[in-house]
């Protein structure tokens, strides 16, 4: 069943009802300030950090959900109603809304009036616009109040929840005209303040929540609402709001837009006052003045639409499959900018005041992400990079704000250091740019111990190298990607954390995937020296590698497919051996991405027993059988019942995985039916089975040993947008960016038919042909590039050019 419908063209998913099975979210703003914002307009907005600078407050497991939004109610004679259903729920005549990139429309119908809202955050102002259009389709005038609706947090999202007794005392506003001021906190240590404000003249304003709603009701009823009048209030302390209220008349067939601005407003640390105790309002006075007009707000929508018109037009495919177009041209791209803006901090699954920037969450994002804004990308290299311990280690996650460490959570993760070649590698691939491995930068944030980018990723190998076990593997430490597969923790108490208590390292448990993770990143690293001229280090690296593979081949390889790891009595985890969790999807993408086992046919075989044992038609699970107990010398992935998560979920991150190590053995078919199980086009004709976002991945689809298996979790921040990115562009499709050009060597299903593709790789637009005359599944037999035929995959980079035809065709 669906809830809606993709509309190409605009490049929108249409919602036609309220009533999706969860709530449908989209993301607007694209540098610092950004909004959830859900199908019902529920959602919240922040500045840069979700947790240290949220501006409104959104209320999580409540019991209705998703109530808390930015809010638009109508009053019309005895009827309440909310151009996105949500909070009255009162039924609407109609309903849409448009989740388009970086903004949302949303229409509704009620008896006669018909309300069209569109909400965005334009490309370089810390502000989310609305404009509001009322019209009154009917024959006879209508006089109705408009009243909108933010209520504050109290700007640490944390603390919000947890500090009431000094909370409640801190609430502080001003109001000129129909402007909104708040400034909680502003009197001592914040800077900072928000700002609500409406083009118009305004009726009525309320500060105060409680005089909104009446103490006792929820924002379904609010009480000067439904008196039809706002009293003015000046909220101290409590639950400070804005609203505003306007009055409009409308004969029939009239309209009457209002432009709304929520805006965010810093000051210098002198420039604060006015007067005493009055804020300075310069800068919010300028911004919106910026926003005044319908036009002023067309022309900053137009803009936005043009940034997004050019970032997605850099990879673009015309082929027969509509899904590939849609979720390559428009969604997966999408959603790869917004991992790479949020990391796992804000969606409607994490709840902005956890987790902060992954390392190895932010090095993968980028992967999918480099080609749309490599200037980004490189700032975001040299973050993750200073937060690097000086023995190659990491700490696991930062905060986005102070782009500090956090030591929490601390170090240990021995995944994490390869994760920084992977992202740098892709980097430098990109854009050519070597200079990024000059840069100095520090360790620990300590720019006194700083060295070059390059020396960070002889570190990030060398951890490896230092840190193996007794069967020449890498040690594990507290988890590898598998944050749940916790060997050496040994937690037997509720409430300790799963991955930080007990040891950070064990000296006995080991893991193949990171060994495969070894192989294909210290190659890449060996490139790279190689680039710079270090063969010498370039030697030594791949007689590492070349060890790496020896030890995968002997230890790591249980017959029909790799081992996943050695526990901490070196016991083997994912081998026949094994009562439960027999065999684990990690080991048997990443080692045959690295290249492991395609000579002797290991990669074929290991691959044959993925299909044979974790396949299901929703996707590839992450491991079988579930564990039915838990195992307290495996962790956390132990923990959770079977076919959820971790413990045999479909854990989309490594289906890409998978469907990459196909393609490295040359079956298309296959690759890209592994594609198209987890693609969120292909399947939203089961939107009541997978009941997430048709537009977005997930990061879990519950496996065959759930209750409810196909039903997805945790939409929008997931790896799963970067892998499947580069898994459709790179592999599949076969535009590769390698340090010399762009390489073209698709690997497609037979039936795929002819394609096109416009890359923008280095300044210069390829225009790429792609024929399959004789419907092969890979190998490409000529390459023309500009009517000359080249030897070889890659098309010979030339700047001077702007742009380059290039066909392929296949064998
Ligand atoms: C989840 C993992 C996640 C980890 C982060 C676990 O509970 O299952 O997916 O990476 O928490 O701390
Ligand atoms: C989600 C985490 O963000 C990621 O870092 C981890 O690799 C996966 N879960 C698997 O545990």
């Amino acid at each position: 069943m669906k809830f809606g419908f993709f509309d190409d063209v605009n490049k929108e998913y249409v919602v036609t009802t309220p009533k999706t099975p969860l709530p449908w979210i989209n993301y607007l703003g694209c540098k610092d300030f950004f909004t959830l914002i859900s199908n019902t307009c529920g959602g919240y907005t922040f500045y840069k950090d979700a947790k240290l600078l949220r501006m409104t407050r959104y209320r999580y497991n409540d019991t209705t959900p998703d109530t808390n939004g930015k809010y638009f109610y109508i009053k019309d004679g005895d009827t309440i109603w909310n151009p996105g259903w949500q909070p009255t729920k009162t039924e609407l005549d109609s309903y849409e809304c448009r989740h388009g990139i970086g903004y949302s429309k949303f229409t509704g119908l009620k008896n006669n009036i018909k309300a069209e809202l569109i909400t965005f955050v334009p490309v370089d102002d810390a502000v989310e616009l609305t404009k509001i259009t009322l019209t009154n389709t009917g024959s006879a005038k209508k006089e109705l109040s408009l009243f909108s609706y933010v209520e504050w947090c109290l700007w640490n999202a944390d603390d919000d929840m947890k500090n009431y007794q000094r909370n409640l005392s801190i609430g502080e506003v001003e109001v000129i005209d129909s402007t909104i001021y708040h400034k909680t906190e502003y009197r001592e240590r914040r800077n900072h303040y928000a700002v609500y404000s409406v083009n118009t003249k305004i009726d009525g304003f309320e500060t105060s929540r409680d005089e909104f709603r009446g103490a006792y009701n929820g924002p379904d009823k609010p009480a000067a609402v439904i008196e039809g009048k706002l009293h003015k209030t000046i909220a101290s302390g409590w639950y400070p709001i804005a609203s505003h209220q306007i009055n409009v008349s409308l004969e029939a067939g009239e309209s009457k837009t209002f432009v709304f601005a929520l805006g965010y407003i810093e000051n210098a640390e002198d420039d604060k006052w006015e007067a005493p105790g009055i804020i300075n309002k310069k800068k919010a006075n300028a911004l919106l003045a910026k926003y005044q007009t319908t036009e002023d707000f067309d022309k900053a929508f137009a803009a936005l639409n043009t940034y997004w018109n050019d970032l997605l037009s850099k990879f673009h495919i015309e082929s027969k499959d509509e899904h590939v177009n849609r979720m390559v041209n428009i969604w997966n791209q999408y959603q790869c900018m917004v991992t790479f803006n949020m990391s796992r901090s804000a969606s409607y699954y994490e709840t902005g005041i956890g987790r902060g920037m992954g390392f190895r969450d932010s090095c993968q994002d980028l992967l999918g992400f480099v080609h749309l804004i490599p200037d980004r990308a490189r700032e975001r290299i040299i973050d993750i990079a200073s937060t690097q311990f000086q023995d190659g280690g990491a700490y696991h996650q930062y905060q986005p704000l102070t782009k500090k460490g956090n030591s929490d959570i601390g170090s240990g993760f021995n995944d994490d250091p390869l994760w920084l070649i992977a992202g740098t590698s892709a980097y430098i691939r990109e854009t050519g740019d070597t200079s990024i491995l000059k840069e100095m930068v520090p360790y620990d944030n300590d720019m006194s111990v700083a060295t070059t980018l390059m020396e960070h990723l002889k570190r990030s190998f060398d951890y490896i190298v230092n840190h193996k076990g007794p069967h020449d593997l890498p040690l594990i430490g507290r988890a590898d990607w598998n944050d749940c597969l916790n060997l050496n923790c040994f937690s037997e108490h509720p409430g300790e954390s799963f991955q930080c208590f007990g040891p950070s390292e064990g000296p006995v448990a080991e893991s193949v995937f990171i060994a495969g993770m070894f192989v294909k990143y210290g190659r890449e690293y060996a490139d790279l020296c190689k680039l710079m001229g270090d063969n010498a280090e370039a030697d030594r690296v791949l007689a590492e590698v070349d060890k790496m593979i020896k030890a995968i081949e002997k230890d790591g390889w249980d017959g029909d497919w790799f081992v996943r790891a050695y526990d901490a009595y070196s016991h083997k985890v994912g081998s026949k051996e094994c009562d439960e969790g027999q065999i684990y999807i990690e080991p048997q993408g990443m080692c045959v991405m690295a290249g492991v086992g395609i000579e002797d046919g290991n990669a074929k075989k290991a691959l044959d027993s993925v299909k044979e044992k974790l396949d299901t038609k929703y996707g590839v699970m992450i491991l079988q059988p579930a564990y039915t107990r838990y195992h307290l010398e495996l962790g956390e992935i132990t923990s959770y019942p079977p076919g959820y998560k971790e413990n045999a979920g479909i854990f989309c991150h490594n289906n890409p995985w998978i469907s990459i190590a196909e393609t490295c053995i040359g079956r298309g078919d296959r690759a890209f039916e592994v594609y198209k199980k987890t693609c969120p086009s292909y399947i939203e004709d089961i939107s009541e089975i997978h009941r997430t976002e048709p537009y977005v991945y997930s990061q879990m689809v519950a496996g065959a040993d759930a209750k409810f298996h196909g039903e997805a979790k945790n939409s929008w921040l997931t790896g799963t947008a970067a892998w499947t990115f580069t898994n459709i562009s790179q592999y599949i499709l076969g535009i590769y960016p390698t340090l010399e050009g762009l390489s073209v060597n698709p690997c497609i299903p037979a039936e795929f038919g002819d394609f096109n593709i416009t890359r923008v790789y280095r300044g210069v637009t390829y225009n790429i042909e792609i024929k399959n005359p004789n419907k092969v599944q890979k190998g490409v037999a000529s390459l023309t590039v500009d009517g000359v035929e080249v030897a070889g995959n890659v098309i010979p980079f030339d700047g001077s050019k702007k742009t380059v035809s290039v066909v392929a065709t296949m064998k």
